[in-house]
């Protein structure tokens, strides 16, 4: 495999990530080590990773022929570049490139110049400059510690009275004169997508998700992270490619002009918000536990493919993935994430079906399980060829895993399933067809699924689009029966089938309160003109015939009303040159069959 002939690859760390990364490179034929590793981790070989020498006397031993370096803080002492610098071929940046992990200031200055795509920002310190500076973000603010503090440096904030919070506790635990980075909060979901670069050329793994949060729904206090999925539905071609043309590629050009020499893991931690992709941080490292998840995704010699991005030669390598998904749910101990409970004995860790990663576990003191050493205990991982599938394998594996006062989250996953929606349609169904169409395979594909179509016309053309797309449809005829009575039916065939949001497209029925209730905020409509100047039918023939230059094509929250319910997007429609209706119509419907699906997905993200 090698210049020095050995196939020995070296692992440094001895976490839930670093178990991961042996257990995968093992699947790759080659011989393992992990310095110090844990007892958990078969070939450990016992070293203190704080001592550069001793890490050093050891690797000159074993020799390996390619050192990969699990977590941060070795990278930023520089020991990837002690290593180069002694032959070896290293997966990990050295000290320069480390920065952009260890210093949030300089990461931040870093996307500044070289254009990468975040959000508003402003550097301070001390504790009177961060508590002045809070008036400058109104919305919303992310406060973090400028250096490396184990994933516990930052803290999103909602209202004035959490950041002014959050400032004195960066402060006081990092002492006054403490750099602070406060960062205008965005709205969207979070993608952890990590990628091997050389400097040059880059390869991504498949999107994953974390859980930071210690408690179900993202609630409680923040945590190493409690679980992780791979791949993120969501995280579709349209998503990628914006993220690869905003934030990776402005990042390599970036690391080249600053001549940082870059071999390693490159971690973006993307905000995706309706405005785009912003990037919230770089990590230098796998993160911990995407790696768990992320790497029985990977196909092929990933060895190989590290050792290529050591030497600088990634070149055009990909990485390539299984079909299917991979879910990985962390145990913590007791009191994490204060003060973990040590010494406490686990039990069932021979799951079948499923993989276990030991993060923070030793072996039981003269016996031969192991019991809890830290706070993120292990984390039990699945595939399944399904989302389902996957997170109900990886869930009944960590069922059987138990020890006293271990904490978990039941939810990890469950941002993953797109949102269910129902389409109600009279005609034609030609906007029915565009939100299929893009949920299939365009910018819609896995923010949404269509559970159900619903028509009250018998003859609706649109019927025969439902069908081409697989959806059931439902035909709900309306001949004689009072609104409420039929919206009562409505609004019990929608919640049976579990809805999150009902989606009008050309219904041309105005909804009884039954509805409005039974879904708050979750109805939308699409209406062709401004619903300021124009409600009910006939939008098109309206323009036309005031011979407008422009008209507005209104997508809106549904209420009680004509076209009456709150703005969620308007789009402009230009008719200059329009001369017959028919053109007029062909430009108005393009218009709502590209906002339409834009719109649904903007506020999937802002509802996220
Ligand atoms: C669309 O132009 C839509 O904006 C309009 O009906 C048409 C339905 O076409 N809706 C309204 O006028 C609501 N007041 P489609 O069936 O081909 O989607």
């Amino acid at each position: 495999m090698t210049a020095s002939g050995s196939d020995l690859v070296a692992v440094l760390g001895g976490g839930g990530r670093e178990h991961a990364l042996v257990w995968r490179l093992l699947q790759d034929g080659r011989r393992v080590v992990a310095l110090p590793g844990s007892d958990a981790i078969p070939g450990s070989v016992p070293v203190d990773l704080e001592s550069d020498a001793e890490v050093l006397t050891e690797l000159r031993r074993l020799a390996p022929s390619l050192v990969v370096i699990g977590p941060e803080a070795p990278l930023e002492r520089g020991l990837a570049d002690t290593l180069r610098a002694e032959g070896f071929a290293v997966l990990g940046p050295g000290k320069a490139g480390a920065r952009l992990e260890s210093s949030k200031a300089f990461a931040k200055d870093f996307m500044v110049r070289h254009g990468v795509a975040t959000a508003r920002h402003e550097t301070v310190t001390g504790l009177e400059a961060a508590l002045a500076a809070l008036a400058h973000f109104p919305g919303g603010v992310v406060v973090k510690y400028d250096g490396l503090a184990a994933g516990k440096g930052v803290i999103v904030c909602a209202d004035r009275a959490e950041a002014e919070a959050a400032v004195r506790e960066l402060a006081t635990r990092h002492g006054d004169g403490a750099t602070l980075l406060l960062e205008e909060r965005l709205v969207g979901r979070e993608v952890s997508l990590l990628a091997l670069t050389d400097g040059r050329d880059v390869a991504l793994f498949p999107p994953a998700q974390d859980h930071k949060r210690l408690g179900d729904g993202d609630t409680g206090p923040n945590t190493g992270g409690m679980g992780a999925y791979c791949p993120v539905p969501f995280c579709n071609a349209a998503v990628l490619a914006e993220i690869d043309a905003q934030i990776v590629e402005p990042t390599l050009r970036g690391l080249a002009q600053d001549g940082i020499a870059f071999r390693g893991i490159l971690y973006f931690g993307v905000m995706v918000t309706a405005a785009g992709p912003r990037l919230l941080e770089y990590n230098t490292r796998f993160g911990d536990p995407e790696a768990q998840a992320v790497l029985p995704q990977v196909k092929g010699d990933l060895a190989q493919l590290f050792l290529a991005t050591a030497r600088g030669e990634l070149g055009a390598s990909r990485v390539e993935s299984h079909a299917g998904y991979t879910v990985a749910v962390v145990s913590a101990a007791a009191g994490y994430p204060g003060t973990p409970m040590k010494g406490t004995p686990i039990e069932g860790l021979d799951v079948a079906d499923a993989l276990v990663f030991h993060a923070g576990t030793r072996r039981a003191p003269g016996g031969t399980g192991f019991v809890t050493a830290g706070g993120r205990v292990l984390s039990v991982v699945a595939r399944g060829d399904t989302f389902r599938a996957a997170r109900a394998r990886a869930y009944a594996a960590a069922d059987q895993v138990r020890f006293d006062g271990m904490q978990r989250r039941s939810d990890v996953g469950k941002q993953a399933e797109p949102k269910r929606i129902a389409i109600l349609f009279s005609g034609r169904g030609s906007n029915m067809e565009a939100i299929l169409a893009s949920i299939r395979e365009g910018e819609l594909q896995g923010f949404a699924e269509p559970v159900l179509a619903v028509t009250d016309k018998p003859d609706a053309k649109g019927i025969e689009v439902a069908k081409r797309f697989d959806v059931p449809v439902a035909t709900q005829p309306s001949k004689g029966i009072p609104r409420a009575d039929y919206d009562a039916t409505l609004a019990g065939l929608l919640q049976t089938s579990r809805v999150d949001y009902v989606v009008l497209a050309g219904f041309m029925r105005i909804l009884s309160p039954v509805m409005v209730r039974a879904f708050p905020r979750r109805i939308l409509n699409v209406h062709p003109a401004d619903t300021r100047a124009h409600q009910g039918l006939h939008g098109y023939a309206w323009a036309f015939e005031a011979k407008l230059p422009e008209t507005w094509v209104t997508i809106h929250w549904v209420d009680e009303g004509l076209d009456t319910g709150p703005v969620i997007h308007r789009a402009r429609v230009d008719l200059t040159g329009a001369t017959t209706l028919e053109e007029v119509e062909r430009r108005g419907l393009a218009v709502e069959h590209r906002e339409y699906a834009l719109a649904l997905k903007n506020l999937i993200l802002e509802q996220a």
